[in-house]
């Protein structure tokens, strides 16, 4: 059994066969409808429980799809209707219940300290589904979406982050490291990832290079990635932070200091950072970025449960 919490956490070559798995399912099931299991339905009888605190469209279709097409099952729990957000239940004890009556547990959480002690308390896999500290899901199927798209390895790509030093540039710092790709990221100077995440960065002596000149970041990219300016809960001076983003809008101009053939990927739902008329172009990939992440989402399980082939 394993857990899936913080890509920094798991080891590269974990990564890569779960990539290499998701590649393999995908192609096998081209002619399949969505609900048609996977051959050998390898999850058949498991119930995923997920749980989301925060809102979610396509982490929660993803998963439902990914378990159905290993031939398993799920349930949605919502967390106002638990004893535990009124405080009239333990984690300990919630984490009893889930283990016993569930197989993985799915929380998107608030709460990287919750998911710790969800941790601590199952005896069954737990997988973050996006945490103020990481969205690893979500950038483990994007490393899958860029070689998809680019057909190299991402190592041999220069990838770019405009936009802000939030969860999702955690777990695409951590991929960086993991996956030994170059990562330029551009913001301004106020929203430069923190110092534990830059601590982490020197001490895996990675090729991280941070501009606050979007120009800079984006320079020679093959692939640009970005994010809303306000994630979910950020409690910040909205208009503030919106302004200070004003220089790093992902524009045509923008775009044209990268590579011609440069793809534009956004884990979505998108805000103001990008301008439609990249954002609906031929360039922008986001619809096979968010579908791909059914594919990946049951190599997550499979991993979880030791199964990948
Ligand atoms: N990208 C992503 O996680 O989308 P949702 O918030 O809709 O799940
Ligand atoms: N950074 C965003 C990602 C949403 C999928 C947020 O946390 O709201």
């Amino acid at each position: 059994m394993k857990h899936f919490i913080h890509l920094k956490d798991i080891p590269g070559r974990d990564l890569r066969k779960i990539i290499t798995d998701a590649k393999r399912r995908k192609i096998s099931r081209k002619k399949l409808n969505n609900l048609d299991v996977d051959k050998g339905a390898p999850l058949k009888g498991k119930l995923l429980i997920q749980m989301f605190e925060k809102s979610s469209l396509r982490t929660r279709l993803s998963f439902y799809l990914a378990i159905k097409q290993l031939g398993g099952s799920t349930l949605t729990l919502r967390p106002d209707e638990l004893h535990l957000s009124k405080g009239g239940e333990s984690i300990e004890d919630t984490a009893k219940i889930l283990s016993n009556f569930g197989n993985a547990f799915m929380l998107r959480t608030d709460s990287d300290k919750k998911l710790e002690e969800f941790k601590k308390h199952l005896s069954i896999p737990i997988i973050n589904g996006l945490s103020p500290s990481s969205h690893a899901t979500q950038i483990l199927s994007d490393v899958f979406t860029v070689e998809e798209i680019k057909k190299k390895p991402i190592s041999k790509l220069n990838i770019s982050w405009i936009g802000d030093s939030n969860n999702v540039l955690n777990s695409l710092i951590a991929a960086s490291i993991k996956f030994s790709f170059k990562l330029k990221i551009g913001c301004p100077k106020k929203y430069q990832p923190s110092k534990k995440i830059m601590e982490y960065i020197k001490r895996n002596k990675n090729k991280i290079i941070i501009y606050n000149d979007p120009k800079m970041a984006a320079s020679k990219a093959d692939v640009i990635f970005s994010d809303k300016v306000i994630s979910m809960n950020d409690k910040v001076n909205k208009l503030k932070k919106l302004n200070h983003f004003k220089k790093f809008k992902i524009d045509k101009k923008l775009m044209s200091f990268a590579k011609k053939d440069c793809v534009f990927l956004h884990c979505l739902p998108r805000g103001t950072e990008v301008e439609e008329k990249i954002f609906s172009s031929k360039q922008s990939k986001v619809w096979q970025q968010a579908l791909n992440r059914v594919h990946v989402q049951k190599s997550i399980l499979l991993y979880c449960f030791g199964k990948l082939r």
